[in-house]
């Protein structure tokens, strides 16, 4: 028997008390309760009391059992919420914490430009056409008023692709288009005018790359066909877009120059606050045989058309002065925009 009950259920509850995790309780809990422990022992021995002193005894060993057992049962309730509570604590995530993963590119100043004259045009009405950087010859010569033979045709370095049939030269009537023109053509077929178009794109020539050429580089084409449309039109909408894109002091100018594409034709310069000029791309009136190519009546309709590059507004614009630059991919170079 259990010689002082009271000191053997103190010391438990004390137990209970101290235990700071709850494995520590459970071997706790086994050295007080257990098989080997005071308690079982003294039942144990319960039977060899005087029959008269054996209930009492029984009764107090039951009510101690229980009073120990409910200290280390909410012992228990404690430690395990409190484990709970760390372990969520330790796997909690903060999904509003902001982390930097890696650094944060921008757009390639080529790809800048193209967006702000998408911008620009889409501001003053027009809306974005596209075609496709395989061409027929048709769509990117004859159809310009380009025939086989003509003089132009040579003009352009053209890469040929190895697809459909081929003329007397030899030469296939696939091309990868040489200028975004062929768009015009697409465009009118597709769309009843009026017509109020750009399209800005990648064009292909055989060219070797130095510091104002590139094999491949970017165009932007424009095409309005309306009734009535003028040679003021064209020069209204040259000077809108000019000081659109390029700011307040800038202004343009149309000089005399020949497209098969267009008749008349001009060249378009830019001239900047300090007086100095750029020359920016090529426009005129669309040549009746284009509309005609197109399937509109030029007896009906007219229109002018522009085209001009993306990479060499881009250069201006960022100060660079060597074509390649912009397509080496040199990470060094193209942060500092
Ligand atoms: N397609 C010409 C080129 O690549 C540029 C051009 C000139 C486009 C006059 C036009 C135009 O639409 O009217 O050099």
């Amino acid at each position: 028997m259990i010689d002082d009950l009271s000191s053997f259920t103190a010391a438990a509850l004390a137990a209970a008390e101290r235990a700071h995790t709850t494995d520590e309780l459970h071997q706790l809990e086994l050295i007080h309760l257990g098989k080997e422990g005071p308690l079982l022992a003294a039942r144990k021995a319960l039977g060899s009391l005087p029959a008269e002193q054996r209930k009492d005894a029984g009764q107090a060993l039951n009510s101690a059992r229980e009073q120990v057992e409910t200290a280390f049962a909410a012992r228990r309730g404690e430690l395990e919420s409190a484990e709970r509570a760390a372990q969520f604590e330790f796997e909690r995530l903060d999904l509003t914490e902001v982390v930097d993963y890696s650094p944060v590119g921008h757009a390639h100043i080529v790809t800048q430009a193209w967006e702000e004259l998408e911008d620009v045009f889409l501001g003053m009405g027009f809306r974005v056409a596209e075609g496709p950087e395989v061409e027929t010859d048709w769509h990117n010569f004859d159809a310009l008023n380009i025939p086989k033979g003509h003089p132009a045709r040579d003009g352009f370095d053209t890469i040929y692709v190895d697809y459909g049939p081929r003329d007397e030269d030899g030469r296939s009537n696939t091309v990868l288009r040489t200028h975004t023109s062929p768009v015009q053509i697409r465009t009118m077929l597709t769309q009843e005018p009026p017509i109020y178009v750009i399209a800005p794109g990648r064009v292909f020539r055989r060219d070797t790359a130095d510091a104002t050429h590139m094999p491949v580089f970017h165009q932007i084409e424009g095409l309005v066909v309306d009734r009535h449309i003028s040679l003021a039109d064209l020069a209204g909408t040259i000077e809108a877009f000019t000081t659109a894109y390029f700011g307040e002091g800038f202004s343009s100018r149309l000089r005399p120059n020949h497209f098969p594409f267009t008749e008349p034709s001009a060249e378009f310069d830019i001239q900047r606050p300090d007086g100095s000029w750029l020359e920016l791309g090529g426009c005129g009136m669309v040549h009746p045989n284009v509309l005609r190519a197109g399937g509109i009546d030029p007896e009906e309709w007219s229109g002018f058309a522009f085209g001009f590059g993306i990479d060499r507004l881009a250069l201006m614009k960022f100060g660079v002065d060597d074509l390649r630059d912009l397509f080496t991919n040199d990470i060094r170079f193209l942060s500092q925009f």
